[in-house]
């Protein structure tokens, strides 16, 4: 009996460690999944480290300086591809020579590769400037700010980094990295890595440097910046929140909670392995939610809602610490991996604060996303694990995120949530700084959980879950009894009744979301009226809120809220909310459509290159 033990676990370790060199582990070569949005061919060379010396140019709106890269590469390995978009590249050494490089074909969306002749060098020096118009940054004018100065900010995810920094821009390409960067002496930078010269030092006239490191291997998305008028505020220990000043009183109270989120999550997957976990309150122009690079989470200022009623937003960046920036999506293909891990931990974290109702009323609206989602996408697009070409930068986040959080919940129903949570906290740790694809995920978890029990496998519909389109019909549904009484008041509404029967002051935002979100889409003018007046919907401070009324205003064509559509589009410019409402008033016939391209023709300067882009596409000439 000894004996058989001993030899089956002589087998079993071989495959284990087998499994895990499949998509990364400490072998800095080992094989990576081809990643169709890089021109980088990491079997033959990698970065591993990018040390950048980089100055801020407000008036020419451009960094400059250099970057320096470490690589590893094959003994046979001539050259290296990087991945590049826009930039002007001034000079290339190679070692202490200068090398040979070409800057290849433009491809749509993907920029161009930069091949470098290594002449056996493992280290490269890069001599460039970034253009204007690159996509990953937004320079600031100082109207377009809280304090009146300038501001830049950079978005990396998906295959943006290229635009400011050559390297190979693949998130299954994992690398450290450190910065000096310098910038006009009336602003501080921030950047996702520690801070190592809080207040800066002196560089030349009228300017300060900032150096920074983040010694931790990451994914090059997740390399950030931030130029500007910058507070901060302590809110905990670890945590903490940048702001301009007259933001970060605000952004402290919102954030009161970001220690104990830390806490929780801690609790469920383990050790939080970035030091401090900080936030910076963006300017309004900030295109997404939020984004989670390490150690300094950026989020949008839409979330600020005066009452913490939002603040699930940050959990969710938090909870990226582990299911993206530690286990991190090797090909965009997969980044249910990244998005749809985080939203279910999200959750976790949100019902470990509020309780167990507040969770279920998140799902619920969730789970309505996904209904949506099933009619409008193609069943192409339903699949977690995407297929055929893929847009890195469409995402269909019902399915993505509100999807891949459904699964894990059925999952979690199946095996039992003390079976998922110590399987999760193990993947945590044995991925941990590598990337992972879905097959690689579920041939682990069919290792550590279901171990070959066939009636367990035939229950939790894994494959289908992620190669198949639609919902598979173990799903569970959420249950909010929260929601339970809102058909009831939106019928009466709906009748003719008061608004204000509704007990909207006693209700939380998802519950007034669920009222607005599940009123017919057509309404008569005057019950839009009777709607905007009771709850002051027009100018209501919660803009989560106010975006679900103006997009039933516009899709009703109400005329009387077009100052207040106006002032949305104008005062914002969070693609999320930003694009629905530019879509429906293309919808809405002459009066929509006036509005939405008189207005675009003055406020797109303001919006960040990444919504430019998509409401390019749905705002067309006349
Ligand atoms: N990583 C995403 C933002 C992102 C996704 C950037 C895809 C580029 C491409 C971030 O974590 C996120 O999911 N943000 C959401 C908020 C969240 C609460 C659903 C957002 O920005 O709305
Ligand atoms: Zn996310």
């Amino acid at each position: 009996m000894l004996r058989r033990t001993l030899l089956l676990s002589a087998i079993a370790i071989p495959a284990l460690s087998a499994c895990a060199s499949t998509v990364g582990a400490a072998d800095p070569m080992a094989p990576l999944p081809h990643d169709t949005s890089s021109h980088a061919r990491p079997d033959e060379a990698r970065v591993r480290h990018v040390s950048l010396d980089l100055t801020a140019d407000f008036d020419r709106k451009v960094f400059h300086g250099k970057a320096t890269l470490d690589i590893v590469a094959r003994n046979d390995a001539r050259e290296i591809v990087l991945d590049s978009d826009g930039l002007v590249i001034r000079a290339v050494r190679a070692g202490t020579r200068e090398a040979a490089y070409t800057i290849g074909e433009v491809s749509a969306g993907k920029g161009a590769p930069l091949t470098i002749q290594l002449n056996g060098a493992r280290q490269i020096e890069i001599e460039y400037e970034s253009a204007p118009n690159a996509s990953a940054l937004q320079w600031l004018e100082p109207a377009q700010t809280a304090s009146n100065k300038r501001f830049l900010f950079s978005q990396g995810q998906s295959i943006h980094n290229r635009t400011w920094i050559p390297t190979q821009d693949s998130p299954g390409i994992r690398q450290t990295y450190d910065a000096r960067i310098v910038v006009p002496a009336d602003l501080k930078a921030v950047m996702s890595a520690e801070m190592l010269t809080p207040d800066g030092e002196p560089a030349g006239e009228g300017q300060r440097a900032f150096r920074f490191r983040m010694p931790q291997p990451i994914p090059p998305y997740l390399i950030a910046i931030g130029i500007g008028d910058l507070a901060f505020r302590a809110v905990g220990p670890r945590t903490g929140v940048y702001a301009e000043p007259s933001v970060v009183e605000r952004g402290a109270y919102e954030c009161a909670d970001m220690e104990r989120m830390m806490d929780v999550a801690e609790a469920l997957y383990g050790p939080y392995r970035w030091g401090r976990y900080d936030v910076l309150i963006l300017p309004p122009s900030f295109p997404y939610g939020g984004m989670e690079n390490p150690r300094l989470t950026f989020l949008t200022p839409t979330f600020l809602a005066g009452d913490r009623s939002l603040v699930s937003l940050v959990a969710h960046e938090l909870a990226h610490s582990w299911s993206g920036n530690l286990v991190t999506n090797a090909v965009w293909a997969d980044s249910w991996l990244n998005e749809g891990f985080t939203s279910y931990i999200e959750g976790r974290i949100g019902e470990a604060l509020f309780g167990a109702e507040h969770a279920r009323m998140a799902e619920a609206l969730a789970w309505s996303d996904i209904q949506a989602a099933l009619t409008t996408v193609t069943p192409d697009g339903q699949r977690l694990h995407w297929v055929g070409e893929v847009d890195a930068n469409e995402n269909s986040s019902a399915i993505t995120y509100d999807k891949g959080a459904t699964f894990l919940r059925t999952v979690e129903r199946i095996v039992g949530r003390d079976r998922l949570d110590s399987y999760l906290r193990s993947y945590f740790d044995r991925y941990a700084f590598q990337p992972m694809t879905t097959q690689a995920f579920l041939a682990d978890f069919r290792q550590h959980v279901v171990r070959g029990d066939a009636a367990l496998e035939e229950r939790l519909m894994l494959d289908q879950w992620a190669y198949e389109p639609g919902i598979p019909s173990n799903a569970v549904a959420p249950v909010a009894s929260g929601f339970d009484e809102i058909p009831n008041y939106v019928a009466a509404f709906v009748a003719g009744g008061p608004a204000a029967a509704a007990p909207w002051e006693h209700w939380n935002t998802m519950q007034r979301q669920r009222y607005l979100q599940t009123m017919p889409r057509q309404l008569p003018a005057e019950r839009l009226r009777e709607l905007e007046r009771a709850f002051a919907l027009d100018t209501i401070g919660n803009m989560e809120v106010r975006f679900d009324w103006l997009m039933i205003a516009v899709r009703n064509g109400y005329q009387p809220s077009g100052p207040a559509v106006e002032r949305f589009l104008s005062e914002q410019g969070r693609g999320k909310f930003v694009r629905p409402i530019y879509r429906a008033l293309m919808d809405e016939g002459a009066w929509g459509q006036n509005l939405a391209r008189t207005l675009y023709r003055n406020v797109r300067g303001r919006y960040h290159p990444i919504v430019q882009a998509g409401v390019d596409r749905i705002v067309t000439p006349a």
